[in-house]
């Protein structure tokens, strides 16, 4: 839901449809409805006035209005504006609709504003009733916790639970976590071959479960992408992070098409044999026993269906092992290092060390995000105990450079640094790795890799 705050994310790729509270419509600001700058639609406003709008960074609609200007929301504006919400042809609005209004801490009626506001949510969102269909126990809104997570369900038994093995960074930090990463391009094309390996018939319309969604950048958009048609239950124990899918699912009029659930990954909430195709896009090392959730998708997937994870291996450990190379010799090199580029290397040492092995029983995993880093052998046993007919393991690329692509996506992800944070020497030592292993060998020795499981 726009709050006034420009978002690149929330920019209408159509034209748009908005309720304006307590302005004007002529008056509107396109970054009322969380336009970067320009934009076409239509807003209505007090009096069910339609107005068609259209903005360029430039227009004089973008100015600001005369200061002092402040919304009065009588009880005559809030009837009508109650009065457009429910009229069918706002209802049935496919253009994304937005709702707009006036600054809540200017607004001389700021709770009647805000539970216009929480009305409107609840009503939009619950366009995905569909969901609970898929779940074995009751779901309610989490509204009910917290009113900043409307519109996203939870399975009863988990309102109010601890949310153990997650940091801030998923949960207060979410907005800094959502704007850093982003690999959907790549993932797109993982995915793709990920299907295309599966070698099962691609349905058009699936019904996925998308385990560990987050904002869904990863995840759920590169699947968006492939399924246009499909409907995702989006899942993840950070209601924050979920929060940032469910206002643009709203924005873009797809929250018919997800619902975000906040749920532990190692509960099974799901009705057996209902699903299509699961996915997970770096959930499974953070969880403490992964076995849970992959068992989780194989009840929940119907016969046949894929579960398609991506997850890092222990092939990590090369590159590290080049990282405390580099790391030692720095001193004696007159070309330096990055101090960030330093620091991220010795932070991956440190966290590589530790997310080794199968053990997980230590204390400290339940405060660590990166718990695990898996191997082939690992996945391969789960999988069969579980039941699934097939694994595989496909590892991410084989290419000559494959390592240096690994530690420039490490440097840019990490720290925001460039190739050149490192000097040629330094470079020479990732290098070496490249030059000493096949592209046989590379599949082999796992660095990021997509675990594909056939039901
Ligand atoms: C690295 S992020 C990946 C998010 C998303 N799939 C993506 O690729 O952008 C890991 C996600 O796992 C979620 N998570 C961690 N532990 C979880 C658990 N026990 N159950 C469900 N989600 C969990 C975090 O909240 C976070 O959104």
């Amino acid at each position: 839901m726009p709050t006034g705050r420009a978002d690149e994310d929330a920019r209408p790729s159509e034209p748009f449809e908005a309720v304006c509270i307590g302005r004007e419509p002529g008056l509107i600001l396109p970054t009322d409805l969380g336009v970067a700058g320009a934009g076409v639609g239509t807003v209505h406003g007090p009096g069910l006035r339609s107005t068609p709008v259209k903005w360029t960074p430039q227009s004089p609609e973008t100015k600001k209005p005369p200061e002092g200007r402040r919304s009065d929301v009588s009880k005559a504006v809030e009837a009508e504006m109650s009065a457009i919400v429910k009229t069918p042809a706002f209802q049935q609005s496919t253009r994304n609709p937005f709702l707009c209004y006036d600054s809540v801490s200017t607004c001389d009626k700021p709770q009647t504003m805000r539970s216009l506001l929480d009305a409107f949510r609840v009503k939009r969102s619950s366009k995905a009733e569909w969901v609970r269909d898929f779940f074995t126990t009751p779901l309610v809104d989490l509204a009910a916790e917290d009113s900043r997570y409307t519109g996203i369900w939870t399975p009863e038994p988990e309102l109010g639970a601890e949310k153990v093995g997650i940091s801030e960074q998923f949960l207060a930090n979410a907005e800094i976590y959502h704007h850093r990463y982003s690999h959907a391009n790549y993932l797109v094309n993982l995915l793709e071959k990920a299907f295309e390996s599966a070698g099962s018939a691609r349905q058009a319309s699936p019904v996925v479960l998308d385990i560990g969604t987050g904002s869904g950048k990863n995840s759920l958009f590169p699947m968006l992408h492939l399924f246009p048609d499909a409907r995702f239950v989006a899942t993840d124990l950070s209601p924050d992070l979920l929060a940032i899918l469910q206002h643009y699912a709203v924005a873009q009029s797809l929250s018919d098409q997800i619902a975000c659930v906040c749920a532990d990954a190692m509960k099974n909430y799901f009705m057996p044999a209902s699903f299509d195709v699961a996915t997970g896009i770096a959930i499974l090392h953070h969880l403490l026993d992964p076995s849970l959730a992959i068992k989780a998708a194989f009840d929940a997937l119907k016969d046949d269906g894929i579960a398609v994870f991506y997850e890092p291996f222990e092939g990590f450990g090369l590159i590290t092992m080049a990282y405390e190379r580099i790391l030692e010799e720095a001193s004696s090199h007159s070309e330096a290092i990055d101090p960030l580029a330093i620091d991220l290397m010795r932070a991956m040492v440190t966290d590589i060390n530790a997310r080794r092995g199968t053990d997980k029983s230590d204390v400290r995993f339940r405060y660590m995000d990166d718990k695990w880093l898996f191997t082939r052998t690992y996945v391969e046993d789960v999988a069969a105990k579980i039941g699934y007919r097939s694994t595989k393991v496909i590892a991410q690329s084989t290419a000559a450079d494959a390592f240096r692509r690994h530690v420039e996506r490490n440097l840019q992800t990490g720290r925001e640094l460039g190739p050149d944070a490192l000097p040629d020497w330094a470079w020479h030592h990732i290098d070496k790795i490249d030059n000493s292993f096949s592209a046989e060998m590379k599949s082999d020795l796992v660095v990021s890799g997509v675990i594909i499981l056939q039901k």
